[in-house]
């Protein structure tokens, strides 16, 4: 997979379609989601470019998701990257909310239901479950990966495998 170059010289990626086949297996759906996101990084050295691009190809990929995208881990706190979905809270001190807990710990959190999770940050009233994974690159966490849902438990252990497998991949692109 690559990118095209059109008539003008510019890069176009219209004619890719990164959706998987309805009845698709969730873990060849995310080979095929870390092969997508491959593709895109592959020859761009901008993390602003290639976290926006990936914010979208998971905004695209995985269904019922009211947020997804990036905070990145600027001088000991978190804040806010590219992303699709409603504006969100901007800066997050570590330890505070999931995202917080995630990247103190450089744990993933997959939290099946986020109002019992204690110091969750509602930035959206309609999320209800959510799945936040670290980006590590040389021991440090460089960035998370959020994924907000307005269903309860919508985010399993096959879907945290495939994540942190994409988050892996990411760590030397973003
Ligand atoms: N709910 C997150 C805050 C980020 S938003 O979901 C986009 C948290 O508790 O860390």
């Amino acid at each position: 997979m690559g990118l095209a170059l059109g008539e003008s010289g510019t890069r176009s990626l219209a004619m890719f379609d990164f959706r998987p086949a309805p009845d698709c297996p969730k873990p060849e759906a995310y080979r095929q989601l870390r092969d997508a996101a491959e593709a895109l990084t592959a020859d761009e050295p901008d993390g602003v470019a290639n976290m926006a691009n990936i914010a979208a190809l998971l905004w695209d990929f995985l269904p019922d998701l009211n947020w997804a995208g990036f905070y990145r881990m600027v001088e000991g706190e978190l804040v806010l990257g590219p992303f699709m979905g409603r504006p969100a809270c901007i800066r997050i001190p570590l330890g505070k909310g999931v995202c917080g807990v995630c990247a103190q710990d450089a744990a993933t959190q997959l939290v099946e239901d986020v109002h019992s999770f204690p110091g969750h940050i509602a930035c959206d009233s309609v999320t209800n479950s959510e799945l936040v994974v670290p980006v590590v690159r040389d021991g440090a966490v460089i960035a998370v990966i959020d994924l907000d849902s307005p269903l309860k438990a919508r985010f399993d252990a096959e879907d945290q495998a495939g994540i942190e497998a994409l988050a892996a991949m990411l760590a030397q692109r973003i």
